[in-house]
């Protein structure tokens, strides 16, 4: 069955990357969460997808520059607020989701790896997003799966891919066709389609032959792939 993805968890309902958006991403059948960290300026991981906390919650800077205390005091939406990726991981410890870990910038690969060992998230962890620190990641933990992202699929993207070690090749949708599909595959990678939000595009995935789908609407994705036992 094609796999949901929830992107930034079910953040078409709910503040992205936030434990409101997750909770809500699972209860709505995701298969997978995708949730993007950054590190703050005192070395911890949060969930956040900018470099600036200006357009997600009230406040103002550089997610680097401030704090966890700072962070906290944050309203990341609806009263939500911004979550430590250590509280995900305690707060979903006995769910049997798997989690999509994307990162953009370079600089804590080692605190990630350690992490999600020690919280025991090995086999449930992807770690997803840019290339250089996902290759020092697979160097640190060979067992993690990795999944490069991409905004256009091509021969060489899917083979560098395979050269990452990766088992993922993680796109944007619009390039994703059949024949991409096939050559994903014949290399032994799974394929994975970003940022899935039409309908139309939905069973577009779903008829090439994505093996996953990452949603803003995890719930209408969950739908469609049901309907058409795919
Ligand atoms: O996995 C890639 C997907 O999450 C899209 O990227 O970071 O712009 O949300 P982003
Ligand atoms: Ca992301």
């Amino acid at each position: 069955m094609v796999l949901v993805i929830a992107h930034r968890g079910a953040s078409g309902y709910y503040p992205e990357n936030t434990l409101k958006s997750i909770q809500y991403a699972i209860e709505m059948g995701s298969d997978i969460v995708e949730i993007d960290l950054k590190m703050a300026m005192d070395g911890q991981i949060v969930l956040m997808h900018d470099d600036a906390v200006d357009r997600t919650t009230n406040g103002k800077g550089l997610v680097k520059d401030l704090t966890i205390q700072q962070l906290k005091m944050l309203d990341a939406g609806g009263g939500e607020r911004v979550p430590l990726l250590t509280e995900v991981m305690e707060l979903f410890e006995k769910s049997t989701v798997e989690f999509m870990f994307d990162i953009s910038s370079p600089g804590f690969e080692e605190q990630i790896v350690e992490l999600i060992h020690k919280q025991k998230f090995d086999t449930r962890s992807i770690v997803s997003g840019a290339h250089n620190p996902l290759k020092l990641i697979k160097l640190l933990n060979p067992k993690l799966k990795i999944a490069p992202s991409f905004d256009i699929a091509s021969d060489h993207s899917i083979m560098e891919t395979a050269a990452m070690g990766a088992g993922i090749f993680n796109c944007h949708h619009a390039s994703i066709s059949r024949d991409v599909v096939n050559i994903a595959h014949v290399y032994g990678l799974q394929v994975i389609a970003w940022v899935v939000n039409e309908i139309e595009d939905v069973h577009r995935m779903i008829e090439v032959g994505a093996d996953g789908i990452t949603s803003d609407y995890p719930d209408v994705v969950r739908r469609i792939v049901r309907s058409t036992r795919a």
